[in-house]
């Protein structure tokens, strides 16, 4: 059979890199070794139910959440690779309490922020998952990082993207020109170009909530979940729901398929009053990725996620993200109700 010739993602990432004469090849090689962690990853899903390794790892997180044994497992298979790579000079997990040292000798000049696997609840039940990564250049001069390279904002990030394990396993990134997303090829181990240039779709179809907390919402957002629910046939109304429960998953699908994803703060838990997503794992990666492809996000009173300056490694934001029309909209109904 004559495979048709597709664009690897080395290709496109060398391509990309031709077009900055200044460029080392140092961000290049980052991202090569990021992937070749994500397809080390992706095999170990697939093979999840066969392996034994799904399920509790009997670890609780920084987050005070159970460490599923997958969680685990990627979260080493990325600190590994990453860690000799070259090209960085420390890292930071959803998983790890603090700073993940690289390799003596090794140290790099950016830093990468990640989550492992995003939807833990999901593993078990065969559903939707995946990485997240965030990209900075380093504050500091040389030698290992400290964690005020890892404190910065979301609007200087170098790249960001993730790694979705889904019915296929693609990874869509951004090095802030343009989102582009690339299929894996399981058959021969090439992620090859399937989504150029992905831009939010002009109509939206789907709101991504978790309904379940509603009674904990404030006015505002009440009214914004009953106007997307409410018929207009001028702007698409009702939207259809669709809560898969990994926001990697939900986003995923609205950005393909067009829609908002809302995680605002409630008043459920007491210990989250900023909300539950995190700011260097979750939101700020998904914000560059969605603005740079004509998109917007929030918190839930208005301000740009990219330009909030991080205090703490784990600390969690809400969010509110989507085409800017709907994020636009959110912000005219909900804006300012308690
Ligand atoms: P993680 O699995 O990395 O801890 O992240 C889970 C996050 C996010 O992916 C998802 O959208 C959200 O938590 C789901 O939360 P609820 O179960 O509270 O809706
Ligand atoms: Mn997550
Ligand atoms: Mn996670």
């Amino acid at each position: 059979m004559n495979r048709p010739l597709g664009i690897t993602v080395s290709r496109h990432i060398m391509d990309s890199q031709r077009l900055h004469p200044e460029a080392t090849g140092e961000l290049s090689g980052l991202l090569s070794e990021l992937i070749v962690a994500a397809k080390t990853i992706s095999a170990e899903v697939n093979m999840a139910g066969l392996a034994d390794i799904l399920g509790q790892s009997g670890k609780v997180n920084v987050q005070g959440e159970q460490v599923q044994k997958l969680d685990d497992l990627a979260n080493k298979t990325i600190k590994r690779r990453m860690a000799q790579c070259g090209y960085l000079c420390t890292m930071a997990s959803e998983e790890e309490d603090d700073i993940i040292p690289v390799k003596e000798g090794y140290e790099g000049k950016y830093t990468l922020a990640f989550d492992p696997l995003d939807g833990s609840s999901n593993i078990d039940v065969n559903v939707s998952i995946g990485t997240i990564f965030s990209i900075h250049r380093r504050r500091s001069g040389s030698g290992q990082g400290d964690v005020v390279d890892l404190l910065q904002k979301g609007r200087v990030q170098v790249a960001a993207g993730y790694i979705i394990y889904g019915s296929s396993t693609m990874l869509v990134y951004t090095t802030g020109e343009g989102v582009h997303g690339f299929t894996l090829d399981p058959s021969v181990g090439e992620f090859y170009l399937s989504h150029p240039d992905i831009i939010f779709p002009e109509k939206s179809k789907y709101y991504s909530v978790n309904e379940g907390n509603s009674r904990y919402w404030s006015q505002g957002m009440h009214k914004y979940i009953d106007y997307l629910k409410d018929e207009d046939q001028a702007t698409g109304r009702p939207y259809s729901a669709r809560y898969i429960g990994s926001m990697l998953a939900d986003l995923h699908r609205n950005l393909i398929a067009g829609g908002i994803f809302l995680y605002p703060r409630d008043s459920k838990d007491p210990a989250k009053p900023e909300g539950k997503l995190r700011l260097l794992y979750e939101a700020a990666p998904f914000s560059f990725i969605v603005e740079q492809a004509g998109g917007r996000a929030i918190t839930d009173d208005g301000r740009d996620i990219l330009d909030i300056e991080p205090t703490g490694l784990h600390q969690r934001v809400s969010l509110i993200i989507g085409s800017k029309e709907d994020v636009d909209m959110y912000e005219r109904i909900a804006g300012g109700e308690k």
